[in-house]
This record gives C-alpha cells, structure tokens and sequence, in this order.
C-alpha cells in the first residue's frame, strides 16, 4: 500500500477529480493548503492573486491506495494539473504500513479500497 500526497492548483482540482474517477479511483482526502516551492511562493503570483506573506493557495489530495492502482493515479493526477508552467505542484508517494476501516475493523489492502 502508497499514500499518495499531491499538491496542486486549486483551479486544476475538478479536473483531477475527473481523471481519478475515470481510473476507478474514488476515495480521497481533499484540503485546501499554503504553499511555497522553488520560487519561495514569489514568481507564480501572476497565476493566482491569493497571495498570503510568501506562501500561495494550493490543494492537497492525499490517497491510500493498493499499489496497482499507484501509477493510475500519478497519470490522473499529473494528466489532469499540468499546465507545464511553474508551480503545477509536487506528488509524494510514500510507503503505506497500515489502514484500519473503522466501521468494521477491517485491515490493509480490505481496508483500504
Ligand atoms: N519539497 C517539498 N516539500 C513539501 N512541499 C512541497 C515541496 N515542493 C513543493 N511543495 C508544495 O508544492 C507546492 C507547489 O510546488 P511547485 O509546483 O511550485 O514546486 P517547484 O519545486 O517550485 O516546481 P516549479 O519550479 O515547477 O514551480 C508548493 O507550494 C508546496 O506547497
Ligand atoms: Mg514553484
């Protein structure tokens, strides 16, 4: 199992929703975050003009997810926010050691889909 982290532009977020939903892919966490990348938040404020201090309005998805479904959901992800300007955003993809479905007690990979 991955945990999936990815920050994106918030404009770009209906999009990736779109796509994820297209590879089977419907559980997800979403927030609204502050950001600040390469560009120390400074560069890309002509995209977004919700500038606060250095830091820029972005979204992040994060996934639990099976590892097939991994590169599926990089390819949404990535097909769905990239304009192939600055400050498209970053994915994580980190190793995942447990999920725990609350409701039933059910673990790991019954769990997590
Ligand atoms: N190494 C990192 N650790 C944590 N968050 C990051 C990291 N890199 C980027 N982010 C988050 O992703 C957001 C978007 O990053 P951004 O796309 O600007 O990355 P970048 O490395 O500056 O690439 P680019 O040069 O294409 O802009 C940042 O505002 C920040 O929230
Ligand atoms: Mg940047």
């Amino acid at each position: 199992m991955k945990y999936v982290i990815a920050v994106i532009q918030p404009d770009r977020l209906d999009e990736v929703l779109e796509r994820l939903t297209e590879a089977k892919i419907h559980l997800v966490t979403v927030s609204n975050a502050l950001g600040r990348g390469r560009q120390k938040g400074i560069s890309e404020v002509y995209r977004s003009h919700k500038e606060t201090g250095s830091l820029l309005k972005k979204v992040k998805l994060e996934i639990g997810i099976n590892d097939d479904y991994v590169q599926p959901a990089l390819d949404a992800i990535v097909g769905g926010a990239q304009s192939g300007q600055i400050g498209d955003g970053k994915i994580f993809v980190v190793d995942l050691t447990e999920c725990v479905r609350i409701s039933s007690g059910e673990t790991g990979d019954t769990a997590i889909g």
